[in-house]
């Protein structure tokens, strides 16, 4: 299956899916990123991936910027969007148009945290549980049906450090089993929930 894959920066999430993407049946046709210098723009051309750069502060809004995001996503056709570690918040005409088709990885157990700087409001709300969820995109930031989560202890010990490696170590366990899901065709957005075979999420 195509897909498109959307970063922002060091791209850890993306390395994982590139490295099972041959077993997920996916083929990552280009990776764009809002920033020049994120490193998975790296991981990408060591991948002989295509690579697109989108500078955010070009534009003078969401929507001009995303205009030009559709664009360059059009151009491949593809069936499949993922957003691994993209940090912008996208216009409702920007989500609407792929949304039975964009997955989202966000580092907390939503709908618990949705926003920035998870792995900090969870030791300051002295959480016992973190984790993270793969969920549709929708024009809710963080809001769209939920797919997969999974859970992780939070230690009294824990720095924002230790607990964003032990959230990250999960997501790259998750995001390509999730996507292979639906590659295979057995996930999929029905009427607002998220559906694998058949059954609602
Ligand atoms: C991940 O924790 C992702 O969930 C969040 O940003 C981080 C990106 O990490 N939205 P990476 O770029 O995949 O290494």
């Amino acid at each position: 299956m195509n897909g498109i894959v959307l970063i922002s920066g060091n791209g850890s999430n993306l390395q994982s899916i590139i490295d099972h993407s041959a077993a997920i049946d996916l083929d990552i046709k280009a990776v764009i990123s809002n920033h020049s210098s994120a490193y998975g723009l790296k991981r990408a051309e060591y991948a002989n991936i295509l690579t697109h750069t989108l500078n955010h502060k070009q534009f003078s809004s969401v929507e001009e910027f995303d205009q030009e995001l559709s664009n360059i996503i059009n151009q491949y056709n593809p069936e499949i969007i993922i957003l691994a570690g993209f940090m912008r918040i996208l216009s409702a005409k920007f989500t609407n148009q792929y949304s039975d088709k964009m997955l989202n990885i966000h580092p907390s157990l939503l709908p618990k945290f949705q926003g920035l700087n998870t792995h900090k409001r969870v030791l300051e709300a002295k959480e016992s549980q973190h984790g993270v969820s793969i969920h549709f995109v929708t024009e809710q930031l963080d809001g769209g049906p939920i797919i997969a989560q999974v859970s992780v202890d939070v230690f009294d010990t824990d720095t924002t450090e230790s607990l964003a490696k032990r959230v990250l170590l999960e997501e790259h366990k998750l995001f390509h089993k999730v996507i292979h899901w639906f590659t295979q065709g057995r996930l999929k957005l029905e009427k607002n929930h998220a559906t694998l075979d058949g059954k609602v999420l």
